[in-house]
């Protein structure tokens, strides 16, 4: 069943062009000239229910633009939304307590209050009864293992820890519909390895349907059998997950902390995209990666490994070059 749908969405922004030098600027206070800029174009898409989507593309890509527009915190300049049958920028209280929204880099959260009272003001907020309250308290504390933070005060937490506690706040009143924009910007690996975990089970045992954005594509890896990637307001691929990693995606990244200022030898066919004297990043392509550290393993004293999925930026230029 679907319960997200746009059709020919685009949102279109106007900015004011500022012109050159302090003359321009003089000028600008008397004779503005705008420009505009197509954020989201022409965008359609569809979510089912249950569903765990991922929403992946480079910077200015206009991924939270698009979410903003499918939450109602902005109007689309034109096409058509429907989320679980609203019309999402008219704000209706039943579409409000069906949803709810995390923005990676913007917090909803208290930061002088502690979290335990931070999550009973928004027990108060949505009027969710006590014994919803405290059950969903209980099932996302134990989930996340954050019983120790109950007492600390917001701005005392880790990013990582408050990211936890953005994510139990927005799930309280049981949403249908999870909205999550950039979760992990900024989260060291284990976080988000830990957010990622969480997420996965949120969708599987309540049922919940997410949107995820992000620039990695780890995430997205991991967590959404179905993604669309977008570039430039538009959509370049939506479908398989794996069938998107296994098309576009031919190289890893790997890193490697070497034990003294060791001047490496570098494989065949793997490209440097770094190199100080005791820290090594390549580019290698995916099917060499375990000979790859085979060889540095073996040959090299080595304090630190790692290999991550390659840039959102290369899979999308390779995109572009195909279609
Ligand atoms: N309020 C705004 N006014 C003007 N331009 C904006 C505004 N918000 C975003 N943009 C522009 O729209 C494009 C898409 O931005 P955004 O949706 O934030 O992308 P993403 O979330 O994928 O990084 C960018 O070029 C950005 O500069
Ligand atoms: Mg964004």
């Amino acid at each position: 069943m679907e319960i997200i749908q746009t059709e020919n969405l685009t949102k279109r922004y106007k900015r004011y062009k500022k012109q050159e030098g302090l003359m321009g600027s003089m000028k600008g206070l008397f004779h503005r000239e705008y420009e505009e800029k197509t954020a989201v174009d022409a965008f359609n898409m569809t979510v089912n229910k249950g569903e765990f989507v991922g929403l992946i593309g480079p910077n200015g890509a206009g991924k939270t633009t698009l979410v903003k527009m499918l939450t109602g915190i902005i109007a689309p300049t034109e096409g058509t939304i429907q989320v679980m049958g609203y019309y999402p920028n008219k704000l209706e209280k039943a579409f409000k307590q069906q949803y709810a929204v995390v923005m990676g880099q913007k917090s909803q959260l208290f930061f002088e209050l502690t979290t335990e009272d931070t999550l009973k003001l928004f027990q108060q907020i949505y009027n969710i009864p006590e014994d919803q309250y405290k059950k969903n308290k209980n099932f996302f504390v134990d989930l996340f293992q954050v019983k120790d933070l109950m007492n600390v005060q917001v701005r005392n937490l880790s990013l990582g820890e408050r990211m936890k506690m953005e994510l139990i706040v927005a799930l309280l009143h049981n949403p249908k519909i999870l909205f999550l924009d950039e979760p992990t910007i900024g989260l060291d690996a284990v976080a988000s390895r830990q957010i990622r975990t969480f997420l996965k089970d949120v969708n599987e045992s309540k049922g919940t349907t997410i949107l995820l954005t992000s620039h990695y594509m780890e995430d997205i890896k991991v967590l959404c059998k179905c993604s669309i990637v977008m570039n430039h307001g538009r959509k370049l691929y939506d479908g398989n997950t794996d069938l998107l990693f296994e098309q576009y995606q031919k190289s890893k990244k790997m890193t490697i902390y070497f034990e003294n200022n060791a001047d490496s030898g570098i494989p065949e066919s793997c490209r440097i995209l770094e190199k100080t004297k005791d820290k090594l990043v390549l580019e290698i392509p995916k099917e060499i990666t375990e000979k790859v550290l085979e060889f540095y393993i073996g040959h090299y004293s080595i304090r630190d490994i790692g290999i991550e999925e390659e840039e959102i930026g290369s899979v999308v230029e390779r995109i572009y070059r195909e279609v």
